[in-house]
Parts: structure tokens; sequence; C-alpha cells
């Protein structure tokens, strides 16, 4: 390939004398133009890369922080991966520190999103020991404030300053209609719940025997706390400041499914 270019071709009769040196001008065109060529490919390819990462959100798997909430699909900030409003703040689509809701029973600390006002199928069974309340309590109302489908993302209680609440032009990431805010798709829980794991239900391990007893559970927790009769939320699997790794504790668990380790934390089985 090299001695069929045409610029070898010529070599031997463009050879000149220059100072102490031997100078071949098409060499020095070829090797000039092949280094151009090689510095615009690179330039090129930067630029595609640079383009790709302005307009893909990085969700894939192993871009996303094991601990912690920044740059999971629940930073819902201008610099999140959902980039669902202007907002620079994280924590304030869920919490706020002045004006939280309250009346929420069951509370959440100092909870910043509007509660959904959504009528609930809930989960029942005969086999039952546990009580699941009519409706769902404060801690899986929050969740199912936003994953039900039915509030905005930055419907907020206190929008956050320069919060642009309800503008959702930049939304990215497929999970949030870029025109209502409304949370769509795969994760959407909706209203019925008795396809989904019992919840805002009493953990009875006195009358079921197949449950742990409440100071035996590591890592997965009842709600306010770990005693015979709190109860099971959408928390107690989930912590929604952590997304875990994929073949972890990915999407947001508190123990790992390998092994079915997360159900084991509760059922002797
Ligand atoms: C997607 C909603 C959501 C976001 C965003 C969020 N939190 Fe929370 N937070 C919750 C919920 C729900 C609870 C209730 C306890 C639980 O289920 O873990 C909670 C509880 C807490 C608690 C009490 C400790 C506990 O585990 O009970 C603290 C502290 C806290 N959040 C801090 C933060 C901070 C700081 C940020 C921002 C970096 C943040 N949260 C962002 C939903 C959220
Ligand atoms: C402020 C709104 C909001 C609240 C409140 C909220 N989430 Fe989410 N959650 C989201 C959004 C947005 C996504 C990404 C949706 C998508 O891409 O389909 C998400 C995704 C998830 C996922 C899937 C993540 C993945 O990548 O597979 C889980 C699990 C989840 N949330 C659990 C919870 C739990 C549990 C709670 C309550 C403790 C909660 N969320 C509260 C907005 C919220
Ligand atoms: C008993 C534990 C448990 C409870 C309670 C629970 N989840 Fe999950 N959830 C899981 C596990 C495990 C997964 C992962 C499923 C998988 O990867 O196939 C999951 C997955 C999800 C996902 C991802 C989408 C999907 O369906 O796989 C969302 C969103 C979610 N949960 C939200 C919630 C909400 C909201 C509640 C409360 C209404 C809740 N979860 C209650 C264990 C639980
Ligand atoms: C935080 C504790 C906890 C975790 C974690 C948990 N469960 Fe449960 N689960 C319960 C409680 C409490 C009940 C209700 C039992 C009763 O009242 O008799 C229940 C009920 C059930 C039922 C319904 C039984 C019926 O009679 O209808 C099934 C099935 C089940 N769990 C499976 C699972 C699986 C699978 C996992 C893992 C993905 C899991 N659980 C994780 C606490 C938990």
């Amino acid at each position: 390939m090299r001695k069929s270019h045409p610029a070898y071709t010529r070599r031997k009769f463009s050879l000149r004398w220059r100072g102490r040196r031997w100078y071949d001008p098409n060499e020095r065109k070829l090797i000039w133009s092949t280094a151009c060529m090689a510095a615009l490919t690179l330039v090129a390819r930067l630029a595609v890369m640079a383009v790709s990462a302005l307009q893909e959100p990085t969700l894939a798997a192993g871009a996303i922080p094991v601990r912690g909430l920044v740059g999971t699909a629940h930073d819902l900030s201008a610099t999140g991966p959902y980039k669902v409003t202007h907002s620079t703040e994280t924590c304030t689509f869920c919490h706020t520190p002045h004006q939280a809701v309250s009346g929420i029973n069951q509370a959440i600390p100092i909870w910043n999103h509007e509660t959904t006002t959504t009528q609930f199928l809930m989960y029942s069974n005969a086999t039952m020991k546990g009580v699941v309340d009519p409706q769902p309590l404060g801690p899986s109302l929050a969740c199912l404030s936003c994953h039900d489908g039915t509030l905005a993302m930055g419907a907020l209680h206190e929008a956050p300053p320069g919060g642009g609440n309800g503008d959702y032009s930049q939304a990215q990431g497929g999970g949030v209609n870029p025109g209502t805010g409304l949370m769509q798709g795969a994760n959407t829980i909706g209203h019925d719940l008795t396809g989904v794991h019992p919840i805002s239900m009493t953990y009875r391990d006195d009358l079921n025997k197949s449950l742990r007893h409440p100071t035996e559970l590591v890592g997965v927790r009842l709600y306010p706390s770990n005693v015979s009769g709190g109860k099971v939320q959408c928390g107690s699997c989930h912590d929604p400041h952590n997304y875990g790794s994929a073949g972890g504790t990915a999407p947001f668990l508190r123990v790992t499914t390998q092994g079915s380790a997360l159900c084991l934390s509760c059922h002797l089985m």
C-alpha cells in the first residue's frame, strides 16, 4: 500500500539537497496529509462524542452512582439525567427546609411534593395475618405521588428558587412526559396495587411465624420503626436516596435481590 502511493512512485526523482539533509518534498507532503487527516478524524470523533453526551441522558448502568442520589433517576435537577426543570436542587423534589406539607399520616420528613388523591386498589388475601390500610399511608403515598402518574414531577408545595416549577421542556430520559411532567412508561405503577407486594400493612411476626422478629431485620425497615405491628411500605425495600449497582441493590433497593436476599430479610422460608 505504501509503495503504490503516488507520492512514493515519484520519490526517486524528487530528492534534493538542502543544507546537510536529504529532503523529500513528496514524502513530507504525505506525512503532513496523513497527520492532518488523523488530527481531523480525532477532532470529528471528539465533536460527535461531545454532541451525543449533551443529547443522551447518561443512564447506562455503569454511569449511575451506587451511593447517593445525584445523577440517578431521582435526581430531577437541571444537571441530573432527567433535566426535568431548571432547578439546580435535587432534594427539593421531595423535601423542603421550610413550609413542609403536614397531615400525611406517618409523615415523611419535611415533605415537599404534592400528595396524590388517587383511590388505590389495595392488596388483599385471606391468608395474610397483617392488616392492609384502606389507602396507603405517608411513606408509600410519597412514592405514589410521582409513581401513580397523576402528579407532575415539579408539582411542589414550595417551588425551588429558579426552579421553573412546571417547566419540563428539558425533560429527558423517556420516563417523564416533557409536556405534562407526568411519569410515563415502565416505572408508572398506577392505582392498582393488587399486583405489588403488599404495602401499608402491619408486620405481624407474632401471628405469622414465617416472618422474622423485627429486631432481626437487617437492611430493610418498618415504619415508623422496627417493632411488631410496624408497617411495610415502599421504603421497607427501597431507599429512594441510593440507586445501587446492577446485579446488586439496583433499582434503589435496600438489600440485593441476589439469592432472594431481600425477601429472606423478612420471610423465613
Ligand atoms: C424521590 C424523593 C426523594 C428525594 C429526591 C430525596 N428524598 Fe429524602 N426521603 C424520601 C423519603 C420517601 C423519605 C422517608 C424515609 C424513607 O423511606 O427512606 C426520606 C427520608 C429522608 C431522611 C430521613 C432519614 C430516613 O432515612 O428516614 C433524610 C435525612 C433525607 N431524606 C434527606 C434527603 C436529602 C439530603 C436529599 C437530597 C440529596 C433527599 N433526601 C432527597 C424521599 C426523597
Ligand atoms: C419526585 C418524584 C418521585 C418520587 C417522590 C419518587 N420517585 Fe421514583 N422515580 C422518579 C422518576 C422520574 C423515575 C424515573 C422514571 C423513568 O425513567 O421511567 C423514578 C424511578 C424509580 C425507580 C426505578 C429506577 C430505575 O432506573 O429502574 C424506582 C425503583 C423508584 N423510582 C422507586 C421509588 C420509591 C420507592 C419512592 C418512594 C420512597 C419513589 N421512587 C419516589 C420520580 C420519583
Ligand atoms: C417487598 C419489597 C418491595 C416493596 C414493598 C416494593 N418494592 Fe418496588 N421493587 C422491588 C424489587 C425487588 C424490584 C426490582 C424488580 C426487578 O428487578 O424485577 C422493584 C422494582 C420497582 C420499580 C421498577 C419498575 C419495576 O416494576 O420493576 C419501581 C418503580 C418500584 N419498585 C416502585 C415501588 C413503589 C412505588 C412501591 C410502593 C408502592 C414499591 N416499589 C414497593 C421490591 C419492592
Ligand atoms: C420488609 C419486610 C418484607 C420484605 C423485604 C418482603 N416481604 Fe413479603 N411480606 C411481608 C409481610 C409482613 C407480609 C404479610 C404477611 C402476613 O401478614 O401474613 C408479606 C407478604 C408477602 C406475600 C403475600 C402472602 C399472602 O398471604 O398473600 C408474598 C407472596 C411475599 N410477601 C413475597 C415476598 C417476596 C417475593 C419478597 C422479595 C421480593 C418479599 N416478600 C419481601 C414482609 C416482607
